[in-house]
């Protein structure tokens, strides 16, 4: 087995050491811009931890595929950054920010590929397994950032198909990941698929908790703007809860009708044209959150789908060293606040 301080290293190693081609510069200068900047690599972490699970070494044949995870979901970021508008990424101005929108759209573009390289260098015999999962993966996120985008224009969204959303934008990624170092390391396809599980129950807490975060986070340590969703009138975890509760609430007289649900209705078409309407509307929402109590209820939810992961986890029959290890890992995502 391998340790999770030696997983620290050769993360540090491979991501220190990475670099891409350089001319022409406006294509490849923001490879190394995000990838530098850094984020907090769970994607590679977790596919470097179920392949240790099995292993005893870490050899190029899972660093350079645990790599092209994270190389893939960096370049998803940049594209999602001008789709959501966003200006602040890993505590740094946005690659469409810093650069330009083109520039955003030809460098992800060309950071995809660049992931598919590196994926290509799994073994040679599951290499069409491998290829196979993280295609399959990549179409998957593409479709939850389209629900995602035609959610910001419906009025209400149900939260079984909010659900289904971050499964596909966020929580796939997570669950491959989880799938590919087990794959790679020989694991039997129970165990494969009940990490896959393990991933993606973890994803789903890990969405929720980057909704929550959004809103309630700090922004110096989460790295992006607080309030984005709001101003987008993203239907994430909290606002969909919050239309959910909020007539009940008032209708009870829990709550008066300035944290009702016309209120709340009427939060989401306040204008958003300068700083000042913006810090308003964010305010506005957030107080009304709070009156209900969205926000206790998505670390509710947050706790909820970490014991479901650690359940699945159990369920691979791996013994308790081993289990421990992967119970560790979702700790640490638990507790974040960036
Ligand atoms: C951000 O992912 C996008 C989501 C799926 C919420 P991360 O929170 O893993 O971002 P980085 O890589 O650490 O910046
Ligand atoms: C996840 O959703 C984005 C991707 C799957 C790329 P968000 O839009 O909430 O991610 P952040 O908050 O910008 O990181
Ligand atoms: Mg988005
Ligand atoms: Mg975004
Ligand atoms: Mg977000």
């Amino acid at each position: 087995m391998i340790s999770e301080s030696q997983i620290e290293e050769s993360l540090k190693e491979l991501f220190g050491t990475m670099d891409f081609k350089s001319e022409p510069a406006g294509l490849y200068d923001p490879l190394g811009y995000m990838i530098g900047i850094g984020g907090k690599r769970i994607r590679p972490r977790l596919c470097l931890l179920t392949y240790s699970l099995f292993k005893d070494s870490l050899g190029e044949e899972i660093l350079q595929p645990a790599a092209a995870i994270e190389v893939f979901h960096t370049f998803t970021l940049i594209h999602d950054d001008i789709m959501d508008k966003a200006e602040m990424r890993r505590g740094m101005p946005t690659v469409a920010c810093r650069w330009d929108g083109n520039t955003a759209i030809l460098s992800g573009d060309v950071m995809c590929i660049d992931s598919y390289r590196r994926l290509a260098k799994a073994p040679a015999d599951i290499l069409p397994d491998i290829l196979g999962l993280f295609t399959d993966t990549a179409a998957q996120v593409c479709e939850g950032q389209q629900y995602d985008m035609d959610f910001e224009s419906e009025k209400e969204v149900p939260m079984d198909l909010y659900m289904k959303m971050i499964g596909l934008k966020t929580a796939v990624l997570i669950a491959c990941s989880a799938r590919m170092g087990a794959m790679i390391a020989g694991a039997d396809e129970r165990t494969c698929s009940y990490l896959y599980k393990f991933g993606y129950d973890l994803g789903l807490a890990f969405q929720i908790a980057d909704d929550y975060l959004d809103t309630f986070g700090d922004q110096s340590v989460f790295g992006k703007m607080i309030g984005g969703d709001i101003i987008n009138n993203k239907k994430t975890w909290l606002l969909i809860r919050a239309l959910e509760k909020s007539g009940e609430m008032e209708k009870s007289g829990a709550v008066g009708p300035e944290y009702g649900k016309q209120a709340l209705l009427r939060a989401m078409r306040m204008p958003v044209t300068n700083d000042a309407e913006k810090a308003a509307k964010i305010q506005k929402v957030k107080d009304i959150y709070e009156a209900i109590g969205v926000d206790e209820d998505a670390k509710y939810e947050i706790i909820r789908f970490h014991a479901n992961a650690m359940e699945n986890a159990g369920m691979t029959g791996l013994g308790k060293v081993r289990y421990e290890m992967l119970h560790r890992y979702a700790d640490r995502l638990l507790g974040r606040n960036k």
